[in-house]
């Protein structure tokens, strides 16, 4: 604890921080790793796999419902867990936070419990071009039961939102505001603040796609001003199949629950079934407790480094590698917002992105490579897919000179 403190008053050093990545030791194919594949998903840091193994050895009961200790001592855990998700994205009450699978689940559960039985026959959902699967699948299954349409705000070539005409789209029908935050596929920032706002002002309430935000630097739900904010722990240096719905509690208690089961709820009998308090009407079944301690301790991790440091960083090494892969014949970077967090998606002149990224694995550099399940954005460039690096707190400037070099072994290849 004293080093995490006094590490908050250091300047970033990113040998200590890669020093707390355990896998970044290991070698693939031959060469020292460098992985840059954190937007599908960040490695976990030797905090997060104590704080998960610690629990599995000495804590794990089920929650809610034992008076044993260990019952008792996981359900701490757990609700510990959640007041950390609260404090991070300064939420007014642990009420608006529900646990999920992740990002993907959340934004379901939106979809099921508010849109679906509000939503009707001429009724409108406005998403933009750059969302995820996550962020447009659900709302078209939502139109299909409901009769409602789903429309589209366009983007640039640039790849940033065409805000003026997203704006115009808001009409009197729309019910719902569905945005990303950041951009998976390009990076680009959305201007979130702007959205909530000529939303709110035509009393639109706002659904952010926050899983590739938090990892750079936070999220306050409160500033935001959204009403509902959804993200993913392995994308924040936490475990994998856990997640976190906030939503504005007078949202959250109008809603009825989405599924049925153990744990939402307080009575059962045969005559009816009443429901529990928030959060947990929304958590039905035994939850991922071990995964939320992860969450939580990937939390404290981030918190440590500091959001700002880490968000800083990867500027620097974002700009860096953009530089340096403009220098690189035939690159082409796909997304050149103003204001984009650490993601460069790039092409490359007769070489497919799926041939790059066997080429660069095979020295050792991971990167992402095809749709990023934003198949939209491929179409309006007009390109099948991409490869895409990305960079979080753990990435260095060799990193960069590594992912060079073999872009340019790749582009010895096939010349
Ligand atoms: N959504 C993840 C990505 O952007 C998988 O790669």
């Amino acid at each position: 604890m004293a080093t995490a403190l006094a590490r908050t008053h250091e300047a970033y050093d990113v040998a200590r921080v890669r020093g707390d990545f355990p896998i970044l030791a290991r070698h693939v194919n031959g060469h020292p790793l460098v992985y840059l594949d954190s937007a599908a998903s960040s490695q976990r840091p030797r905090a997060v796999i104590e704080a998960v193994d610690h629990y599995e050895t000495h804590c794990h009961a089920n929650v809610h419902r034992g008076v044993h200790a260990l019952s008792q001592a996981a359900t701490d855990a757990f609700e510990g867990a959640r007041e950390r998700v609260r404090r991070f994205l300064n939420a007014r009450s642990v009420k608006e936070i529900i646990f999920t699978r992740g990002t993907t689940e959340a934004i379901n559960l939106v979809a099921n419990a508010w849109a679906r039985p509000r939503l009707g026959p001429g009724d409108e959902i406005l998403i933009t071009w750059l969302e995820h699967h996550a962020n447009i699948v659900p709302w078209q299954m939502v139109c299909a039961a409901t009769g409602a349409t789903l429309k589209v705000a366009p983007i640039d070539e640039r790849g940033e939102l065409r805000f003026e005409a997203w704006e115009a789209l808001l009409s009197p029908r729309t019910r719902l505001v569905a945005v990303g935050h950041v951009s998976n596929a390009l990076g680009t920032v959305l201007p979130v603040a702007r959205i909530v706002k000529a939303a709110h002002a035509r009393g639109v309430p706002v659904l952010l796609d926050g899983a590739q935000a938090v990892p750079h630097g936070g999220a306050d739900v409160q500033a935001l001003d959204c009403d509902f904010y959804a993200f993913s722990a392995h994308k924040l240096y936490g475990p994998t199949g856990i997640g976190v719905l906030y939503g504005r509690e007078a949202l959250l208690r109008e809603m009825p629950p989405w599924q049925g089961g153990g744990d939402m709820i307080l009575s059962v009998s045969f005559e009816g079934t009443t429901y529990n308090d928030l959060p947990w009407k929304f958590e039905a079944g035994t939850p991922n407790i071990s995964g939320a301690v992860g969450l939580g301790a990937a939390i404290d991790y981030l918190e440590t480094l500091g959001p700002g440091a880490v968000h800083a960083h990867e500027q620097r090494l974002l700009a860096k590698a953009t530089a340096a892969a403009l220098g690189i014949p035939g690159l082409r970077v796909i997304g050149t917002a103003t204001d984009k967090a650490a993601v460069l998606s790039f092409t490359v002149e007769g070489i497919h992105p799926h041939d790059l990224g066997t080429i660069l694995d095979h020295e050792g550099v991971a990167i992402r490579t095809g749709h990023h399940c934003a198949m939209p954005v491929m179409d309006f460039f007009g390109i099948p897919a991409t490869a895409r690096a990305s960079f979080a707190c753990y990435n260095d400037d060799a990193d960069i000179e590594r992912l060079i070099r073999a872009l340019h072994t790749a582009r010895e290849v096939f010349s």
